[in-house]
This record gives structure tokens, sequence and C-alpha cells, in this order.
């Protein structure tokens, strides 16, 4: 069973295609190169064994689009490619709504043309803003989403499920995703950013081989147990094989047209101290940090009830902290040997 999966040479996208093939589901990548690196596919094809065919197109291109999902004739799309940077989308909120919602309503658009009925969205735990309680359940109310990243997630999830209801022809689901870190075991994939790096975990190992000089904790000063953030870090591997659930929920659902959303998270959070002094520990390095300013934007606290997941998708993750954390080191000092 063919998959069409957008954005899979990225770092969710490249891992799901390794549990897709794991699954027996053949994936086909579609992506447009645009914060994604070739190499990735050669990791691919050696760390799988299999020759992963490849797209190098973009998602709003309706027309080349549209050929490849008629050759391909794939049982569902996974829609990752996506422009993900929060700090970008704010000065430049066009190219985020032109390209994330845009390839969107051209996916759907093509899969009613076309009749292809599963879609699994890539979401995230940014629609749930600064949560009432935690952890957040699925039916915690979506809050105004704090960047355009955020609110193209949001609109996304609207067009989806909107669409869904209205011409009964799609089955589909909403993975909103917590915080995805690590690599892959082999050491083969992993998070590749470009210049310096967003996100907390490609920017502590790369700060540990010493690609850069020091971390910056954004905040001590936060309402939580040792003053900085807390958030649900889930390895990325448990991520993908949640695609991989997904799929085989939708594919065997009984009904014509389906919506369900779902969080991908642990159920439970770790502040950025405690993740550092898991990284230290378990990669036996001591890390050069620092405590600043808070970051403008950043949640105080957010950690998922992965309970639904569990219960409809028979999916948890498995991995520890101390894996994930042993996996992103080791991917670091593999392309820090490989350049
Ligand atoms: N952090 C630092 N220093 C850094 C980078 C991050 O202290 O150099 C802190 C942040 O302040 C935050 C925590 O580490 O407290 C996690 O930050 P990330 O940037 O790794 O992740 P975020 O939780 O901010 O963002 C992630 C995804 C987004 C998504 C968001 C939803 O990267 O795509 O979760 O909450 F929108």
């Amino acid at each position: 069973m063919k998959v069409i999966v957008t954005g899979g040479l990225g770092f969710i996208g490249s891992h799901t295609v390794v549990e897709l093939w794991n699954s027996g589901f053949e994936p086909v990548i579609v992506d447009n190169l645009s914060n994604s690196n070739e190499s990735v596919l050669s990791q691919l094809n050696e760390l799988t064994g299999k020759q992963t065919t490849c797209y190098k197109i973009d998602c709003t291109e309706v027309d080349m689009l549209r050929e490849i999902i008629r050759e391909e004739k794939p049982e569902g799309i996974i829609h990752f490619a996506a422009h993900k940077a929060v700090g970008e989308s704010v000065k430049e909120p066009l190219k985020y709504y032109g390209n994330n919602v845009n390839s969107t309503l051209v996916l759907i658009n093509l899969m009613r043309e076309i009749g292809i009925k599963n879609l699994i969205f890539s979401s995230s735990c940014t629609v749930y803003g600064e949560p009432d309680s935690i952890p957040v359940t699925e039916q915690n109310r979506r809050k105004k989403a704090t960047s355009p990243y955020g609110n193209t997630k949001a609109i996304c999830e609207d067009i989806i499920e909107n669409s869904v209801h209205a011409y009964q022809c799609l089955r589909a689901t909403s993975l909103r995703y917590f915080n995805p870190i690590g690599a892959h075991p082999s050491g083969l994939i992993g998070e590749l950013p470009l210049g310096v790096p967003n996100n907390l975990v490609p920017y502590i190992t790369q700060t540990a081989v010493g690609k850069r000089p020091k971390l910056t904790v954004f905040g001590n000063d936060y309402d939580t147990a040792d003053g900085t953030c807390v958030r649900d870090f889930i390895h990325v591997v448990d991520l993908a094989q949640a695609h991989v659930a997904a799929l085989n929920f939708l594919i065997s659902s009984k009904s014509e047209s389906l919506y369900e959303v779902f969080n991908i998270g642990t159920g439970s959070g770790n502040s950025v101290l405690e993740l550092i002094q898991c990284f230290e520990e378990v990669n036996s390095v001591k890390l050069n940090y620092e405590f600043g300013s808070r970051r403008e934007g950043d949640i105080e606290k957010i950690y998922g009830c992965a309970d639904k997941a569990r219960a409809i998708l028979g999916w948890k993750s498995n991995k520890t902290l101390q894996e994930a954390l042993a996996d992103a080191y080791r991917w670091e000092r593999r392309l820090l040997e490989s350049n």
C-alpha cells in the first residue's frame, strides 16, 4: 500500500518514512527541499534497504501533484510539508499562510477529485496556547494562536474538519504533536536545522560538540519547580509510529467520513533544566549554559494527555528521555564526523 508523505525528507517526515516501511507500507515522498537536504534520501535508503521514490516538488504545485497522485494511487496522504519557524512566521506571515494553508487546500481538493480517502495532518500542541489546565486533553479549548505559524495549524485543522463534514468522502486525523526530539538510534537520520537552531535540543547538541559556544536558557523565573519552562518531550521515533497507527486506524475504519484529533505526547512534562541535566548525565558531558531572559511568546508549562491515542489508535510512547537525548547526541556527533 502506497502512502504519500509530503515533507518526507524533513525531521519527523523522514522518521515516519522508516516506520512506514517497517510496517509494510510503501512511502512515496513529495518534498521541495526548502528546509531539507537531498542526502536524507540516501540515508533513508541505507537505513531501510529500500529505494524510496521521491518527487522534488512543492505541494502548492497543483498540476504536478495531481499527476503524482494519479500515478501513485496512494491509500492515504501524510501531510508534513510546512514552514515551521515560529519567529520567522511573525516576520513573514504571508509566507506561512501562503505555503502552509495553500498546500493543505491543494491536497484536499486533489483528494476529493481523485478519490483518495485518508489524510493525516501534522498539527501541534501550539493550538492550545497557554493551557487552562494540564495535562491538556483534546477537550481543552484551543486558544488564539500566538504566532502566524500556530495560526496556520489551527486554520488547517478547521479546513480539514469542515471539509470532512461537508463532503462526506474523507477520513482525516490531526495529530497534535508535543515537542519532538531525538534521532533514529542508527545515527543515520535526525534533525538538520538550517543555520542557528530555534529549538532546544539541537541547540544543546550543537553546543555539546562545540559548534555553538553556549546555550542560553530562556528564563528561570517561571512558576515551575525549578523556574524553567516545562514541555512534553517525545522521541521522534515514537512520534513517527503514531502516524502508522493513525493510518491503520483510518484505513480500517468502516465510516465513509471521519475526523479525529489526537494528542501525541508522552503524558508527562520535564523542565528545560531537567532535560539539560539528563543530557549531561546520559552522555557524560558538561554543557556550557547560562540563564537569560524569557523568550517572547513562550508557554510556561504544557504537557499532554495521550490517553485518547492509546485507547483509539493503540499507540503510546515507549522511549525514554534518556534514549532521546543519547540518540540526539549520537546524531550530532555523526554529523560532525561526516563534515
Ligand atoms: N529554549 C531555551 N533555549 C534555547 C531554545 C529553547 O531555553 O536556545 C527553551 C524555550 O524557551 C522553551 C523550551 O526550551 O522553554 C522548548 O523550546 P523549543 O523552541 O524547543 O520548543 P517550543 O516548545 O517553543 O516549540 C515547539 C515547536 C513548535 C510548536 C511549539 C508548540 O518547536 O513548532 O512547540 O508549543 F509550535
